[in-house]
Parts: structure tokens; C-alpha cells; sequence
């Protein structure tokens, strides 16, 4: 630590604009804190359903490629943030990278407002991966930001600053228990020494202390330690009443507030619980420079529509070049998702998972209160229908560039059938929303079993030359 960089800032940041009629879904049972319980804690994110997640750090100088190999994901390895572990580089020689990392085109503003541009409601960053390296200034390892690169500037203050300015909730990822730096490789039966245990609620501190109201503390990769995870956990909970803690702490039952799926899966049916997808937008979380297999917007607004239906959140992924810019593919992406939001948003925030536990051929639902949002991801111009329904619907619309169109539609009550008249195509080629206006309650029959349609897979194609994994 060279100078303190920042003070309190003080426990609220700004209230976001996200509404949320929703009560957190049952089976959480974390003990209640400073009067803080948990549905209040995790109201927003129910409400926000959509965030920005970002790999960043000295493996992103490496781009994947180490002497020569290539040892990306699309090689079959682990991400390019691995490459430490993969390549098995030496300690010091990894280190030195440190003395390399200058992004001067770094810009948060940038990246906050393409967060927001998209709709993002929250962003996640990686303070510490599991290479060791903090992107903020701690006092509690020369292996940081402003010790070890020539690059003056906390990135986690520049961005929990401009999160605060743009009304974004911020988030940091931490990897509390891999740490090559720190720790080592391959230490996963080992029960970490008490000074990095030390090291970590020190990291824990500074974070919580020196930047605001943190959102998430986005723990990856709890271990077996589940005494020493506690601490973590407990920790946080005193320090920011207020913070979520990720499903990847693994600590004592009931201290992580919401659930987190795998890595790149989508929920493969409603889930029942708080639950958080985290998803890539190629194979790599960490820049990788020649991993091209980048999911189209169709692909990534299937996503983002099939875990709200299920009623899940979305944390898309970017890995930001060495220099602190974006790359053209994600901007694109990012801009793309933002101008389907801006028309169809009101079909994601603040809703949750559909009436049905089985997909539609079409497509599936998001809820809310008086209101049910077809999310047609195919689309079929002889019309749009269901069955097993018997609220009254008191008007349908698309929703389109133009404005709501309203569409004629046909219910039989008594046999419990909606027809809906479409356009022979759809506004969006991606996915279209129909908003459907309830006169009171929904009512079905829920013992009727049915499949879901919609599976998405884990989006990794492998190179020909994939030499398999190393962790
Ligand atoms: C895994 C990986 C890690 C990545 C994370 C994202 O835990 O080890 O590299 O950060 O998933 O969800």
C-alpha cells in the first residue's frame, strides 16, 4: 500500500430503479442481522435479474497463450485466467507480469455506462482470482495494484465510484480460498495457513470498508474449509449487513443468500429458489485472444430470457483486454442486448419465474402481478397459444420499437385455451415478448406434467487440437 486511497464512503449507495413486488423465495434460512432480513437483503437483486460480471487481471496480458501454447478453454483447459495453474509458471515469473500491467485506456466510466446501456442492473468484478493478484489497494499483500504495476489507480475504487455515479449496484468477486500467489497450487487438502486466513479477513475488511456499500461478495470456489469459509461469511454479515453473500462460499448452511449454478448453465428448469446463472459470452472468462466462439445475440437473449422464465438471474460475462478496453465483439453484444431490453425490459425486471413448470414449444413466461410476458423465442405466424389456463385476459400486446400493438386473441374459458393472432413475423427476430393482462389470479391446473423444451447446453466448442484439462 503506497497511500491510503480512500475513506469510508459511507454504508447506502444510491437506491436503484429496479422494482420488485417479489418476496425472496422460500428455503433461506441465514439468521437475521441488524435488522436486516434476508428478503430485504436480496430484494433488489430479485427485482435487477441481470448484471455484469468481469474477468480481469495479469492473466489477461497473457491472453491465453503462455511460450507459445495456447491453453484457453476452447483448447479444452480451464479459462484463460488459469493459465498460472495450466502452464504451471513459475511464482516469480507469473509475478513479474504485475510489472506489465499498465492499462492507461482503462476507462470505468465506459464500462459502466455499457453496463447500463445494456440493462445491467449490478456489476461484478474479480478483486482477487484465483492467481492472487488484487486489482485494490490492500495492505495486506505487496501483490496488488498499486505495489506491484505501474498503473497508480484502485480499480475497485474508480469502479465502485462510477457505479455509485451511474446507479449501478457493485459487486466484487473474490477467490477466498485458491490462491497460487498466496497459497500455491494445487493446495486444495490443505487447510490454509492461520496468516492467510489472516490475509483474507484483512481483504475482507479493506473491501468492505474502503469502497462504499458493497452489493455481492461473489465468493468462488469455497473447498472443503467450511470453519475458515464461516469466519469469511460472518464476517461480511457484520462489516455490511446489507451485502450479499454468493452460493460459492460454502460456509456454515444458510450464510450464502442465493444459489449459483454452474459455470455457463442456464437453470434447466423454474428454480425454487434465489438462484444466479453466471454465463460467457465465448468459452474464456479471462481475454483470450483467439477464442472466436463467441455467442450471438440470439443465442445470449435466449439466455437471458430462458433463466428469467425460470426465474433465475444473469450475470454475462466480459474479460477486458490488458489495455482496460472492451472488445468490439462485446460492445456489439453489449449494445445489441441493451436495445432488446429497452423495448422488452419490462418482461425481466422485477419479475419471476412463470406460472407453468414446463417450457412451450414457443418459448416460456415471466410474471408479475396482473400480468403474464410470453417470451416467444420461436416464432409461429399461424399464432401463439396455451392451455391449462383459466384466468380471463383482458388484453394482449406485443411489444415492439414502435410502441405496444395491440393483438387479437381467442380464450375459451371453458376448455381453458388462449389463441393469440400475431404478425407473420415477429418484431424481434431474437425473442418477442407478449404481454398478456390478467383479470385476477392465475389459475391452472399445476399437477399437469409437461416437458421443457429449451435446453441450451454448455455453448463450449472445443478446438480439434484440445489437449484437456489440468485442475
Ligand atoms: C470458476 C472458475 C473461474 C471463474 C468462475 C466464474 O470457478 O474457476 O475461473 O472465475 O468459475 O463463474
Amino acid at each position: 500500500m503506497k497511500t491510503p486511497k480512500k475513506l469510508l464512503i459511507g454504508l447506502l449507495a444510491g437506491v436503484m430503479v429496479v422494482s420488485c413486488g417479489i418476496a425472496a423465495a422460500a428455503g433461506q434460512t441465514a439468521g437475521k442481522s441488524r435488522d436486516v432480513t434476508d428478503e430485504e437483503r436480496i430484494e433488489w437483486w430479485l427485482g435487477a435479474r441481470f448484471g455484469m460480471f468481469i474477468h480481469w487481471g495479469l492473466y489477461s496480458l497473457l491472453g491465453g497463450e503462455w511460450q507459445g501454447q495456447d491453453y484457453g478453454k476452447e483448447m479444452g483447459g480451464a479459462s484463460a485466467e488459469w493459465i498460472r495453474h495450466q502452464a504451471e509458471i513459475p511464482r516469480e515469473t507469473y509475478a513479474k507480469l504485475a510489472g506489465r500491467f499498465n492499462p492507461t485506456k482503462f476507462d470505468a466510466e465506459r464500462w459502466v455506462s455499457l453496463a447500463k446501456q445494456a440493462g445491467m442492473k449490478y456489476l461484478v468484478i474479480t478483486s482477487k482470482h484465483h492467481d492472487g493478484f488484487c486489482l485494490f489497494d490492500t495492505q495486506y499483500t505487496h501483490f496488488d495494484i498499486i505495489d506491484a504495476s505501474p498503473f497508480d489507480r484502485d480499480i475497485i475504487a474508480d469502479l465502485s465510484d462510477e457505479c455509485r455515479r451511474q446507479g449501478l449496484r457493485f459487486g466484487v468477486y473474490y477467490s477466498h480460498n485458491k490462491d497460487w500467489h498466496h497459497r500455491g497450487l494445487n493446495k486444495r487438502r490443505e487447510r490454509p495457513t492461520e496468516d492467510y486466513v489472516k490475509m483474507v479477513h484483512g481483504h475482507i475488511r479493506e473491501l468492505l470498508t474502503n469502497y462504499g456499500q458493497m452489493s455481492v461478495f461473489w465468493f468462488d470456489i469455497g473447498g472443503r474449509w467450511r470453519d475458515i469459509n464461516t469466519s469469511y461469511g460472518e464476517l461480511v454479515r457484520k462489516l455490511q449487513p446489507r451485502c450479499l453473500i454468493s452460493g460459492r462460499l460454502r460456509g456454515r448452511k444458510g450464510l450464502e443468500d442465493y444459489h449459483q449454478l454452474r459455470d455457463r448453465l442456464i437453470p434447466n428448469k423454474r428454480m425454487g429458489v434465489p438462484a444466479e446463472s453466471p454465463m460467457t459470452m465465448r468459452d474464456n472468462w479471462g481475454y483470450d485472444r483467439d477464442d472466436d466462439n463467441w455467442k450471438s445475440v440470439e443465442e445470449l437473449l435466449q439466455r437471458l430470457c430462458l433463466t428469467a422464465c425460470r426465474g433465475c438471474n444473469l450475470l454475462l460475462n466480459v474479460g477486458p483486454r490488458p489495455d482496460g478496453t472492451l472488445s468490439p465483439e462485446e460492445i456489439q453484444r453489449l449494445k445489441a442486448i441493451g436495445r432488446w431490453m429497452d423495448v422488452n425490459g419490462e418482461a425481466i425486471y422485477g419479475t419471476r419465474a412463470g406460472p407453468y413448470d414446463y417450457d412451450f414449444e414457443w418459448g416460456s413466461m415471466t410474471q408479475k402481478p396482473g400480468r403474464l410476458y410470453l417470451h416467444v423465442l420461436r416464432w409461429d405466424p399461424e399464432g401463439i397459444g396455451f392451455d391449462n389456463f383459466k384466468t380471463k385476459v383482458t388484453s394482449a400486446h406485443l411489444l415492439t420499437e414502435e410502441g405496444d400493438k395491440k393483438l387479437p386473441y381467442q380464450q375459451d374459458m371453458e376448455a381453458g385455451t388462449i389463441e393469440i393472432d400475431v404478425p407473420q413475423s415477429p418484431p424481434d427476430p431474437n425473442a418477442s415478448i407478449i404481454a398478456l393482462e390478467l383479470a385476477g389470479e392465475i389459475t391452472f391446473d399445476p399437477s399437469v406434467k409437461r416437458d421443457y423444451f429449451w435446453h441450451l447446453g454448455r455453448g463450449i466448442k472445443y478446438h480439434p487440437d484440445a489437449r484437456g484439462r489440468k485442475d
